[in-house]
């Protein structure tokens, strides 16, 4: 519904997304600082990240420039796979770009042979929770005490499954 998304946010295009290369690093880096968490990632440590064969790095586009306007990454080890972190740019939230990448990178996984998806996001998160509920991810379990916060304190973390298969 691309006349909608225009209708509703005339300064973007409807997201595009994509499979992201270590040349896009620095990006990945940028964003993720943009996240809200307690440690950042260096370009250098996500390029190697990227370039990791059991790793999937998606990224969603959505106007004129080059770079990326979100990422999600996430790590294969047999049948299962682990979303290491999702991402997108402030000014883009709310738009539908978060579920338009994940859909992608969802599909992507369940073509590579990834049976059952897993992932941590931290209690109170409920942009995050909602976008992982949309696409069935399940509550799991919960770790206490499990992210640092910048003020010294620590959050719990949800763990949440998806059976793709
Ligand atoms: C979580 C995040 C990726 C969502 O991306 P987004 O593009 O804003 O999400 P979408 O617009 O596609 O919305 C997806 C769902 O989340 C809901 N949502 C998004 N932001 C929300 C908010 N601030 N409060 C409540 N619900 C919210 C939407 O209503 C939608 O729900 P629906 O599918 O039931 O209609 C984004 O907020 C973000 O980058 N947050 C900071 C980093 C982060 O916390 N990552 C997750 C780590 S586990």
């Amino acid at each position: 519904m691309d006349w909608l998304h225009r209708l509703l946010h005339p300064d973007s295009a409807p997201p595009r997304t994509m499979r992201l290369d270590a040349g896009q690093a620095r990006h990945v880096a940028a964003l993720h600082h943009r996240g809200g968490f307690a440690r950042g990632w260096e370009p250098a440590e996500c390029a190697a990240l990227i370039a990791d064969p059991a790793v999937a790095a998606d990224g969603v586009f959505g106007g004129a420039g080059t770079g990326p306007e979100g990422f999600v990454i996430s790590r294969k080890a047999a049948d299962e796979a682990e979303i290491l972190s999702i991402v997108i740019a402030p000014a883009r939230r709310r738009a539908g770009f978060g579920r338009a990448l994940l859909a992608a990178h969802l599909a992507r996984l369940a073509e590579a042979g990834v049976a059952h998806v897993f992932l941590e996001v931290e209690d109170g998160n409920l942009a995050a929770e909602r976008l992982y509920r949309h696409f069935g991810f399940r509550e799991v379990g919960r770790r206490k005490g499990y992210y640092p916060k910048p003020d010294g304190s620590r959050a719990t973390a949800i763990a949440m499954r998806l059976d793709l298969a």
